[in-house]
């Protein structure tokens, strides 16, 4: 897999980040949200340079010219409900992108810290030979990408593959290096150290899905 670890370099990105993980600044719900799509704007930017272009001839009021323009058919799928903000961010830049969503959760059966994750909603185009591109803001274990993209499977198969993340554990970044193929891409902003006994990631930030919109009940 091509893993991209962007805050390896300097740039507007880690300060983006620092505001998301700050436990000050990321009360503000609202601003948590609009870092959040910053960092998908950035991650999109990025991964930009990976896809496939073709010249086109665009008519100017002045003359024509040759540009470069993108050749991809995307997918952008985005795990709920935690990677609202991330799609809006990804998909202000491929505003041209089909869109897919798929709820899953993690179900606790009983007090352990034990889970499964569950796909209650999945609403997909065709993927048959277009790029996918699924984004879930949180990389812990990496068990919600890899059930996500299971679910995917009857929907046909993409010719590329590009996942996004915000922050991820390097358990997950393992799990998904694993489990993908090697030609897969991985966009994500910061890789921390480890997970703690619940599965968030540490340092990480807390829950991006409470963060964004509020607490839940559990059920
Ligand atoms: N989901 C989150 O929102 N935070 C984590 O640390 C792990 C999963």
């Amino acid at each position: 897999m091509h893993i991209h670890n962007l805050s390896q370099q300097n740039s507007v990105l880690n300060t983006f980040i620092s505001e998301i993980r700050d436990v000050t600044i990321q009360k503000d719900q609202m601003r948590f949200r609009k870092n959040i799509e910053r960092i998908g704007e950035v991650l999109g930017y990025e991964l930009s340079k990976a896809l496939h272009y073709k010249t086109s001839v665009i008519t100017t009021p002045l003359s024509n010219c040759r540009m470069s323009v993108i050749d991809n058919d995307i997918v952008l799928c985005s795990i709920l409900r935690a990677g609202i903000p991330l799609h809006n961010g990804l998909l202000n830049y491929f505003d041209m992108a089909e869109n897919a969503f798929i709820s899953a959760y993690r179900h606790h059966s009983d007090s352990s810290d034990d889970f499964e994750i569950i796909v209650e909603y999945l609403a997909c185009p065709d993927l048959e030979n277009k790029t996918l591109i699924l984004a879930d803001p949180m990389l812990a274990t990496g068990r919600s990408m890899v059930t996500a993209f299971e679910a995917l499977k009857p929907f046909g198969t993409p010719k590329d593959i590009h996942l996004v993340s915000t922050i991820g554990a390097q358990e997950g970044v393992d799990y998904v290096e694993k489990y993908f193929d090697k030609h897969t891409h991985l966009w994500i902003a910061a890789i921390d150290e480890t997970l703690n006994e619940k599965g968030y990631i540490v340092p990480g930030l807390g829950d991006a899905g409470d963060l964004s919109f509020g607490d839940k009940l559990q059920h």
